[in-house]
């Protein structure tokens, strides 16, 4: 008796306080200028970038996704939201729900349940290159503190930008010989950039001439107006289709707190690498000339830079908001100063009191990261299987248990220990494929990504991955090969970052554990896009008896479609 008492007061006094929003969203195609140059841009509603969710922790969000696109399918996946009890809401195509049609609206439901920065995109095809995307930022519940101390906060959303339209690079890469996309025109801040002009003109030495805008310009960058002596949160998400980026502010020390939603230890920094699907929080004190503005930028890292660093300005609502700064702009550090990125990642601890990970796994996964030809296609591939994902969600054939949704055989667990990381692969071996890794509820696994060099001769690159439905600890980074038995013993169990993105550097492995505890299945891979579009990713599938009940809109499509009309006709019979 008493029991049942606690637990209505502790319902009624959980849904007092939490709300759910409601939004009702157009997605369609229409001319934008995000680099002053027209081009066509995904919108919500209109907009570009997607509205911003802003929530509760505890809240419900429900968005009525309306398709309005003449020829395609479209679904959004909500990046860094665990999906827990709702794995049909992750918004993966294939994975997780059918793409959305023309015309047709599918509704997401979900609750969020902790404070952090995150953001939403597009899942299917390249969607995401295109510019579906948007913030989703999620506060403290009412009457409750996040340990941290601010006046005042901005979201930045950075993303990378191409003049050649989505489904041309899609082609190129899939052509053969491929097509490769190139770097990107633009880096754009909150879906503005520059194109040929430069907010630094008056130091630069590119000889790009001073930008000018009109007022309303969508280009025009968007400036960030703080009072001095003042401390402010910046969120920073990186959307980039390709680019690693590096951020600074011209003068301010960076104080990092939050990555991917999660609390870390936190340090001082004057600039900040940040790879694609990754999001940070940072504390800015306005303790400089207030007099003066200074220039923000997001530069290239990681890859050969052929793009200028985007630039917006900080204001001192002290000085004249136009005033440019008067020296010039953050350099971006190499690009290829690779130690630089790895000591970075190496400061990330997490915050006192965060869960510590089990002391050790239950099942282990070493994934090669291969560039490597079929038929003269290029792919990428782990432990040679390239990631092709089937026509009907891996969700709805497991729930359903549909023998041949997929291959039921599982992807190799690890790859041949004489293989060669250093130089391209020696045999143009591989295979499209679309089997997963099924595990038990409730057991604690272990994946080494492990990375090697690409077609090319002396070049491996860095691969942001990415985990659906979880966060993992960052169990530790190394060189060369990872040696099962020895590597171990580097791991960091004491206060390793809890994250849902993780660098793989070039010729190097990367070490992270997550425990099984979301039924649902689960996509995992490079947040590249056009890497991912090119098979670099798997999926997982855990605690399958406890999924719930799979909402049929989910599933109209492929060999679910057919198995709920038998289903329903049977019911109605
Ligand atoms: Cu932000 Cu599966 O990705
Ligand atoms: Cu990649």
């Amino acid at each position: 008796m008493g029991m049942w008492w606690i637990v209505v007061v502790a319902i009624l006094a959980h849904t007092a306080s939490a709300a759910v929003r409601q939004y009702d969203w157009e997605v369609e195609y229409k001319f934008g200028w995000p680099d002053c140059k027209e081009g066509m841009v995904m919108a919500i509603n209109g907009q570009f970038p997607g509205p911003t969710i802003h929530a509760l922790a505890g809240d419900t969000i429900v968005v009525h996704l309306t398709n309005k696109l003449a020829t395609e399918g479209l679904v959004i996946h909500w990046h860094g939201i665990r999906q827990l009890g709702s794995p049909w809401a992750d918004g993966a195509a294939g994975v997780t729900q059918c793409a959305i049609s023309p015309g047709e609206t599918f509704t997401y439901n979900f609750t969020v349940d902790k404070p952090g920065t995150h953001f939403y995109h597009g899942h299917y095809g390249m969607q995401r290159s295109a510019g579906l995307y948007g913030s989703l930022i999620i506060d403290a519940a009412k009457g409750k503190k996040e340990p941290l101390r601010y006046d005042g906060e901005f979201s930045l959303l950075l993303s990378d930008w191409w003049h050649e339209d989505v489904l041309s690079q899609e082609l190129g890469l899939s052509s053969r010989p491929m097509r490769w996309i190139g770097e990107a025109q633009s880096i754009l801040i909150n879906g503005r950039g520059q194109f040929n002009c430069s907010l630094a003109a008056q130091f630069s030495n590119t000889m790009l001439p001073v930008c000018t805008f009109k007022e309303g310009d969508q280009c025009a960058p968007q400036r960030l107006h703080v009072e001095p002596n003042k401390t402010y949160r910046i969120r920073l998400a990186s959307s980039t289709a390709l680019a690693s980026l590096n951020f600074a502010v011209q003068g301010h020390k960076l104080v990092v707190v939050e990555a991917d939603g999660n609390y870390i230890t936190p340090f001082a920094t004057d600039d900040i690498d940040i790879y694609s699907g990754e999001t940070y929080s940072v504390l800015l004190t306005t303790n400089q000339d207030p007099s003066q503005n200074y220039y923000i930028s997001a530069g290239i890292r990681g890859r050969k830079p052929n793009t200028p660093p985007a630039l917006t300005v900080l204001n001192y609502i002290t000085a004249p908001s136009s005033q440019l700064p008067s020296s010039p702009p953050p350099e971006t550090p190499r690009w290829n100063d690779f130690d630089r990125s790895k000591s970075f990642s190496k400061k990330i601890f997490a915050a006192m009191g965060s869960p510590s990970p089990p002391e050790t796994f239950n099942e282990r996964l070493i994934l090669l990261n291969t560039q490597n030809l079929i038929d003269g296609f290029t792919k990428w591939a782990i432990n040679n299987v390239s990631l092709a994902v089937p026509g009907t969600p891996y969700l709805g054939s497991v729930k359903y248990n549909l023998r041949s949704g997929f291959n039921r055989n599982s992807p190799p667990k690890d790859y041949p220990m004489d293989y060669d990381i250093m130089n391209p692969p020696r045999y143009h071996n591989t295979k499209q494929g679309n089997g997963i890794y099924v595990f038990p509820f409730n057991v604690t696994v272990d994946v080494i990504l492990q990375n090697a060099n690409g077609l090319a001769a002396n070049a491996s690159e860095i691969h942001p991955w990415h985990l659906h439905g979880h966060d993992f600890w960052v169990l530790g980074y190394g060189e060369g090969k990872f040696k099962p038995g020895i590597d171990e013993k580097t791991y960091n169990l004491k206060n390793p970052p809890l994250r849902n993105t993780v660098a793989l550097y070039p010729y190097g492995w990367t070490a992270l554990r997550f425990v099984t505890d979301n039924p649902g299945v689960w996509f995992f891979h490079c947040h590249i896009e056009p890497h991912l579009h090119m098979g670099m990713g798997v999926v997982f599938a855990e605690g399958l008896n406890r999924i719930g009940k799979v909402p049929d809109e989910a599933l109209g499509c492929g060999l679910t479609k057919q198995f709920l009309m038998n289903r329903n006709n049977t019911l109605g019979s």
